[in-house]
Parts: C-alpha cells; structure tokens; sequence
C-alpha cells in the first residue's frame, strides 16, 4: 500500500454558523479552514486529496479550483459514512484512505503520518482523544482486554456508555479496498436516521481487523468548528502557535497573545514586536527590525535593522537596511526605500522609489516618483500626479531638497543638487544645482489700516 487518497469531508451545511458562506471557507489564520487541511493532507507522501462538497458545493470547488484535488458531490448530507460513499469512486486500489473533516482545520502533518504508519492489511487507526468533556461525542467502546470493539453516537449511547471518556475525532486511516468494501453495509437504524462511518469500526473487528487508536498532540488539534465562538477560540489558539514559532526562532513579541499574522511570516533573529500588529500575505522580516505598535504589513519585504514606528501601514512595499517609517505612515503598494532612508509621520507613497538616505519626515503625499540618493523632501509636499485621467512621474536627483509645501506637477523632472524653495509650484523641469521659486512675490505694505469692528 503506497499511495494515500485523501476524502476531506465538506458537504455539511454548517448552519450555526449563521452565514451565507460555506462554514469551511471561513477564515482561520487569514485561509479557509479547509486550505489548512488540505495544506496538511499534502504532507502526504503520494497523497492525493478528494473534498466531498455538498452545502456551496460551486462555491467551495471554485475556490480551490486549482486542478490538484478532486471534488466528489454529495448531493443530500445522509451521514458521514453516506458522505465517503461519494468518494469511493476516486479511491484507487491498493491505496490507504484517510478520512479528514474540513472543519477541523488544526490536524497536524505529524499526526497523520503517525496514523498512517498504524495502517496495515488487518489493522486500521483510529485518532482518538481522552477528554472530561464527552458530551456529543461518539465514545469509543473498548473490550475487555482493551481493544477498540465499535464507536457508539452519543445519541445511541447506554447511560453506561455516556460515562466513557475516550471520544472519536473522526478522523481514521485503512486500506481503501477495505473501505470500499464495508462502506455498503452501513445501515441507517441509529437515533438519527444518518449512515454513521463510526459503525465501520465494529464491521472491521467482525472482520477480524485490529483498531489501533492514535492521540492527537492536543485537543486543539482535533477540535472541530461549529459556530463563530468555536472559530473565534481555534484562531486564539492557532494565533498561539504561530506567536510561539516565531518567539522560539528569535523574534521578540511584546504580547503574544496581541498578534496576528495571516499568511506567511518569515523573520530573522533579534526582532522586536510590540502590541497589536497584524500581518497579513506574505512578509519578510529580516534581523534587528523593531515594529511598534498597531502595525498593519501586509506583502512586503523589511531588511535588517529597519524601524518602523507605531500605527503604520504598509503594503506591498520593501524596505531596505536601517530604514525609518512611521509612526503613523502609509506606504502603499510599489514603495521602494533604500537604506536608511526615512519617512516620517502622516505621509503617504505609492509607487516611490526612495534612494539611499532620502527622507519625507512629515505630512506628504509622494505618488509615482523616483527619488535618488540623499534627497529631502520638506513637510508638506505633495506630487500632483494625476491629471484626472492619467498618472504622471516625478524625478527627483540625487542630494536635492523639496521645500515645505511645495506642489509639483507631473510629469516633472529636478536635476541633481536642485533646489526648490518652500512653497513652490512646481510645473517647469529644474536643471542640475539650479535653484525654482514659483511663488507668488511678498509685499509688504506700510501704514496699512487693521479692519475695526463695526458699531450696532
Ligand atoms: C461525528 C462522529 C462522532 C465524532 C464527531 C467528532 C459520525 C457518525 N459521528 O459526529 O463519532 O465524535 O464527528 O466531531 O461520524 N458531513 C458531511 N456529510 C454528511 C454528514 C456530515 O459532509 O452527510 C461532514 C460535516 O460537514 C462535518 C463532518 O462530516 O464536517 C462531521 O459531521 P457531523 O454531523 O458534525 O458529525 P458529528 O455528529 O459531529
Ligand atoms: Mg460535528
């Protein structure tokens, strides 16, 4: 037995959810829960993955549509055994099955492999989970030299069997010829009227078939989502691990339990995070970087040594050695700073490229503009680079400095060394050194009378 077929179970309509969203395309983590169950079905050596849709059916296929997993339609949700009938067409001889749930996102790569090293011609597995809270749960039922006998429902259950504290997650691993075999003489005469897969266990030990049962790392693991509480507290819990892997691989968090990140995070060592940032696609962290708080960064590429102050926002943006940014800055997509350069508060970029040391301290807008080395833009200034219909560049030369509250006008060129003076117009191209004023004149008028207020 070589190659895995993965059946993740879909189709359930997910009603607490109270959504018009299939329940398994809620995010965790910023991804539907049911991307992190097939992200952990891929582990698989030789696996392949088919997702019993029901409930969005459309819905959910088109959003994993990307030709790597099967899809097998259950057309009225008849049980969970009902719902693995659907797949059995797509199960190839020879295989092992494993039965996954999509709404049980936080299974992990080394429990199912520990599940499937227990799979043998007569002996199937089990992941099971001791637990003070049974209730709902399907028990496990064990003989009396220990062996796994059946599963029975809660539902079904003796008063007896209500005390048994050993529950089934759901999740099993055999042969699929096996499977294919026992699936059909599931009945339906239970308190439910629903096709129960839990009722394969006792066909198997008629068959003289071992169940050796596995235990998941944590409950978390195996804990299935419900309604939004459930999400709520399997994000906390996912957040958890997350916090935890990057603390051990170097970085600092000031809170863990006041940090998200929703994607990709990689980081280097000697990080400092503080409260309350959120991160979001795929970011890059290298070493030595300090986040303040309230940061929001999604996309982006940060190198080592940059700070970035409290309340910034930034996105899809990379940020070169030593470089300064925040508090309170927007770089939008296409921000480019090179090293140590700084942008300070209430400014926003977009499509600018800072060269090395430039710096825009405070409240500007700086859009499609190329900034060379050393450059300083004063407070205030701001690209005019859109005309209402199409957006222009700015070019600003090495070692030039903007005057505050200046205004220039795309598309428009500052040679190296330009000079402008604050409160500039700009709309004419300024040579290499020159220095542009395009202000209006100051008169001072003597002996000008003050307004004096009127009499009733
Ligand atoms: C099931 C198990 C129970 C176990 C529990 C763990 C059975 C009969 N019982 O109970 O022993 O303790 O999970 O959480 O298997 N689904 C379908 N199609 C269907 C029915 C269900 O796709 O026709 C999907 C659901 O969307 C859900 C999963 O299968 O993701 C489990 O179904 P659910 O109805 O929640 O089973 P439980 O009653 O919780
Ligand atoms: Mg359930």
């Amino acid at each position: 037995m070589k190659h895995t077929d993965v059946v993740i179970l879909a189709a359930g309509k997910g009603s607490r959810m109270q959504s018009d969203l299939p329940k398994v395309l809620h995010p965790l983590g910023g991804r539907p829960m049911l991307e992190h169950v097939l992200v952990a079905a891929g582990t698989v050596p030789d696996g392949r993955s088919i997702v019993v849709t029901g409930h969005g059916a459309t819905q959910v296929e088109q959003s994993f549509a990307d030709g790597e997993h099967l899809f097998a339609r259950q057309g009225e949700q008849l049980g969970t055994a009902h719902a693995v009938q659907m797949a059995l067409p797509h199960l190839r001889s020879g295989a092992v099955a494993l039965i996954l749930y999509a709404d049980v996102p936080l299974i992990n790569a080394t429990t199912i492999a520990r599940m499937l090293d227990a799979v043998a011609p007569q002996q199937i597995a089990l992941l099971t989970l001791q637990t003070d809270n049974a209730s709902g749960y399907g028990r496990i039922v064990r003989g009396v030299e220990g062996a796994i006998e059946s599963i029975v429902e809660h539902r079904d259950a003796t008063a007896e069997q209500l005390n048994i504290n050993e529950i089934n997650t759901g999740v099993m691993a055999l042969g699929a010829d096996q499977l294919k075999a026992w699936l059909p003489q599931i009945n339906n005469n239970n308190a439910q009227g629903e096709y129960y897969l839990t009722d394969l266990i006792a066909i198997a030990r008629a068959h003289d078939c071992r169940v050796e049962s596995i235990q998941p790392t944590s409950a978390n693991e195996v804990q299935g989502v419900n309604n939004r509480v459930q999400l709520a507290e399997l994000e906390r819990a996912y957040q958890g691990q997350l916090a935890r892997t990057l603390m051990l691989a170097g970085t600092t968090l000031a809170d863990p339990a006041r940090f998200d990140q929703r994607g990709e995070l990689v980081a280097g060592v000697d990080n400092y995070i503080d409260i309350n940032c959120v991160f979001s696609g795929s970011v890059t962290i290298g070493s030595g970087v300090t986040i303040g708080a309230n940061c929001t960064i999604s996309d982006s590429t940060i190198a080592d040594g940059v700070e970035i102050k409290a309340n910034s926002i930034i996105e899809s943006a990379v940020l070169g050695e030593c470089c300064s940014v925040g508090p309170f800055a927007r770089l939008r997509p296409g921000t480019v700073l090179g090293k140590h350069a700084k942008v300070g508060n209430f400014v926003e970029t977009k499509k600018a490229h800072l060269g090395e040391g430039s710096k825009i301290n405070h409240l500007s807008y700086i859009g499609d503009a190329e900034l060379g080395d050393h450059v300083n833009v004063g407070a205030g200034t701001i690209t005019c680079n859109y005309d209402g219909v199409n957006k222009h560049l700015t070019q600003i030369g090495n070692e030039a400095f903007i005057g505050s509250n200046s205004t220039l006008i795309a598309p428009v060129e500052i040679g190296d060394g330009g000079f402008v003076a604050a409160g500039t117009t700009l709309t004419k191209n300024v040579n290499d050194a020159e220095l542009a004023v395009g202000r209006a004149k100051q008169r001072n008028i003597a002996g000008w009378q003050r307004p004096i207020k009127k009499e009733d």
